[in-house]
């Protein structure tokens, strides 16, 4: 055996030792008596699988305060921050800062990332840098690339030539921003196209959908019933969807059976959307995350993502997903002992579902070697006190390891 990890405690709470050779992991038992190359003693600690950070935007990834802070903290001051600092986008920019945050990412533990590509601007320069980061970094971190066409997809002449020019490039999925098109009309049709282009090119399809304080904005049942009709079901999700928190419960309770039946994934980002939503309510003022709780308990696959680190929708971020994770425990109202199971079950498990990754991903025997241990000795006690991930091991091998915080009084 190449590793053997002595002494750790999986989600569940059982205690193990992990057997690692050949990129795979060869043994899952109470005690393995067989000797390794590198015995790591965990003294009880949680091993994970890694986290999924389903939803971030890398090539928007710490550009805050280019070429101007985001004053008015909205989404759409936001939008347009980034249409004037994307007209100075090169591919090494992208590709340096995409890395950069990929690294701060792996080192907290997150070895699978969805990103989202801008493929609004001609060049298609945000969308070739990612497509290339993807590739060079394979052998250590796994990446998906969204075709995200930011200013909508009937926003200008050109957005679905971009777009199709996009897939074409190889992308893994299809994006779609629905609520931000000209017009209702639009953003129906939208998702249609959407569709089409996914069953076309034989993409995964993940849609901004409803991300917007509006209580009319309801595209999020289009998308649900394109996916009943088109049998495409887990292979597409619907992030943000912030609107559905504004429902009516008439038409939210309507909505959920559609919903179940569709079998669709859910992504929130409760870190952001928490400080970008509301911004027009005075009193009581709207947390801005979709229903995670009920969604949860309809048995609905739901992750969590960061959606931005330091960008011009959200100057704040570490890539560190208990950050998220914790965020939602508290904004979601999740504190009961299943449901905080639930927060951490989002960032690592069901993340790996909305990437269709699950027949990769996880630590039973036979799966790729890709594993956390963090100083924690369950998830709950992880997300309370945001543990440090001690060692991160990828492909059968250690990437990466951080000391916990030492405490020294005198
Ligand atoms: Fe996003």
């Amino acid at each position: 055996m190449d590793i053997i990890l002595r002494d750790g405690r999986l989600p569940d709470g059982r205690a193990v030792d992990i057997g690692l050779d050949n990129g795979l992991i060869q043994a899952v038992e109470p005690h393995l008596p067989t000797s390794a190359r590198q015995d790591i003693a965990l003294g009880g600690r949680l091993v994970s699988p890694p986290f999924v950070e389903s939803h971030i935007h890398l090539d928007s990834a710490l550009t805050a305060g280019q070429p101007r802070w985001n004053q008015s903290g909205t989404l759409f001051e936001g939008i347009e921050i980034w249409r004037d600092r994307k007209q100075s986008l090169s591919l090494e920019d992208v590709k340096a800062r995409a890395i950069a945050t990929l690294k701060l990412q792996a080192q907290q533990g997150v070895l699978y990332v969805r990103s989202h590509a801008d493929v609004s601007e001609t060049s298609l320069t945000a969308l070739r840098a990612l497509l290339e980061v993807r590739d060079a970094v394979k052998d250590w971190i796994t990446v998906q690339v969204v075709a995200f066409p930011q200013d909508g997809l009937y926003g200008g002449p050109k957005n679905l030539e971009l777009m199709e020019a996009a897939l074409k490039l190889g992308t893994d999925a299809v994006g779609g921003i629905p609520h931000y098109e000209m017009t209702r009309e639009d953003g129906v049709e939208s998702v249609h196209r959407i569709f089409e282009l996914a069953q076309r090119y034989d993409r995964l399809i993940d849609i901004h959908c409803d991300e917007i304080d509006d209580d009319q904005s309801r595209f999020l049942e289009v998308v649900a019933a394109c996916a009943v009709r088109s049998g495409l079901g887990s292979r597409v999700t619907a992030s943000h969807t912030t609107a559905f928190a504004s429902y009516n419960n008439a038409y939210a309770f309507k909505l959920m059976g559609l919903l179940a039946r569709a079998n669709i994934n859910f992504i929130a980002n409760p870190l952001i959307n928490i400080t970008l939503q509301g911004r027009t309510d005075t009193y009581p003022k709207r947390r801005g995350v979709t229903r995670v709780k009920e969604l949860w308990q309809q048995g609905i696959n739901v992750s969590l993502g960061h959606d931005c680190v330091q960008d011009p929708w959200y100057n704040l971020g570490t890539g560190n997903m208990l950050d998220v994770a914790s965020m939602a425990v508290h904004v979601c109202q999740m504190t009961g002992q299943e449901e905080i199971a639930a927060c951490y079950a989002m960032v690592t498990a069901n993340g790996a579902k909305t990437l269709s990754l699950q027949d990769s991903y996880g630590l039973e025997v036979g799966k790729p070697a890709n594993l956390i241990v963090l100083d924690a000795d369950s998830p709950y006690d992880a997300i309370r006190r945001r543990a440090t991930v001690t060692h991160v091991f990828s492909r059968g091998k250690l990437l990466v390891q951080t000391k916990p915080a030492e405490v020294k009084w005198e």
